[in-house]
């Protein structure tokens, strides 16, 4: 029992002192197919990666080289359909390759976030009898008025099939795209995508501890990178675009009407890129009808 206890204090002790972590090296595919595909949702089939939290931070090389690229540094030998993105993974076509040639074989890592945070109970919000068992946190929000995260996205989410408390991923279950026990919109199974009737899953959530406390997750300033003269307003994530976090993956995004404070979602505009952590806000001039402009947006993010 004492050992316990000292075991339990001294793990927490390390993981509050400790950064960001790394996970394993992976190598799940090889590029003799259609290409090399280290795509996330593959890794995901086969367990947990970073516990069901979301990846922070990829990094990515050629398996044997010590070259190392991510999603804003370095550079791969061949031409990449998904180039290192943390939420994505990294995946080369060989029909992308010049003269018939084939994509490399390629390894990621990705970083676990160690950002103070809280779970919820498991929860089990319906069954599967009906169209499929609908565990999503947008469900939760707008059907049962159970405000997951206060609002905020979730950082991890874990899942397990109620009969025998298994993981998601032991079940043989096809998950809906983008709701495979992902970590900020939960679960969702329909008999339609796993062609079978569905387990009955419970899910729990992990939410950030927002504040300022040494390991908390906090928002940064409003930001405002363009203007909407020229093409549009362009309030991207990425090399040419906003960095807020330090090259780490914002957990969370607010975007807003500059000047009315309106949010992004209210204020009617055809949006090319729908204010999200990993992307950011994109709205086009030529995208909206009666030849109105853009609104001039700006962008807040919550960093692990
Ligand atoms: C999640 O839940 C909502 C209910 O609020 C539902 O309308 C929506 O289609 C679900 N999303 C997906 C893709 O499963
Ligand atoms: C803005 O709208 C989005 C999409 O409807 C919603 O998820 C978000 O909570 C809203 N943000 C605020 C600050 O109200």
């Amino acid at each position: 029992m004492k050992t316990a206890l000292f075991v339990v204090c001294c793990i927490l002790a390390v993981e509050s002192i400790q950064g960001h972590t790394w996970s394993a090296w992976y190598d799940r595919d090889n590029p003799s197919g259609t290409g090399d595909w280290e795509t996330l949702s593959s890794q995901k089939k086969l367990g947990y990666v970073c516990g069901g939290c979301k990846p922070i931070a990829a990094e990515c090389r050629v398996k044997g080289s010590a070259s190392v690229f991510t999603r804003w540094t370095g550079s791969a030998p061949d031409t990449l359909a998904v180039r290192c993105l943390p939420t994505a993974g990294v995946v080369c076509k060989n029909t992308d390759q010049p003269g018939g040639a084939l994509c490399s074989d390629y390894e990621i890592r990705y970083l676990c976030p160690s950002t103070a945070s809280t779970w919820t109970q498991f929860k089990d919000r319906d069954n599967p009898s009906g169209t499929g068992d609908w565990e999503n946190v947008s469900a939760f929000r707008n059907r049962d008025g159970d405000n997951i995260c206060n609002g905020i996205r979730p950082m991890c989410t874990q899942c397990r099939d109620t009969s025998n408390l298994n993981a998601y991923y032991t079940t043989g279950d096809a998950f809906n795209t983008g709701y495979d026990c992902n970590w900020e919109n939960g679960l969702v199974c329909t008999t339609e995508v796993n062609t079978e009737v569905c387990k009955d899953y419970d899910v729990r959530f992990k939410c950030p501890n927002i504040g300022t406390c040494t390991s908390c997750a906090r928002w940064t300033s409003w930001k405002n990178r363009d203007y909407p003269s020229a093409t549009g307003d362009w309030e991207h994530v990425g090399a040419s675009g906003h960095n807020p976090c330090s090259s780490k993956e914002p957990i969370d995004i607010q975007c807003r009407v500059r000047g009315t404070n309106q949010n992004w979602s209210d204020a009617g505009q055809e949006l090319k890129t729908k204010c999200t952590p990993s992307e950011g806000l994109v709205c086009l001039n030529a995208d909206q009808t009666s030849g109105q402009s853009c609104l001039n947006y700006e962008v807040r993010f919550l960093c692990p």
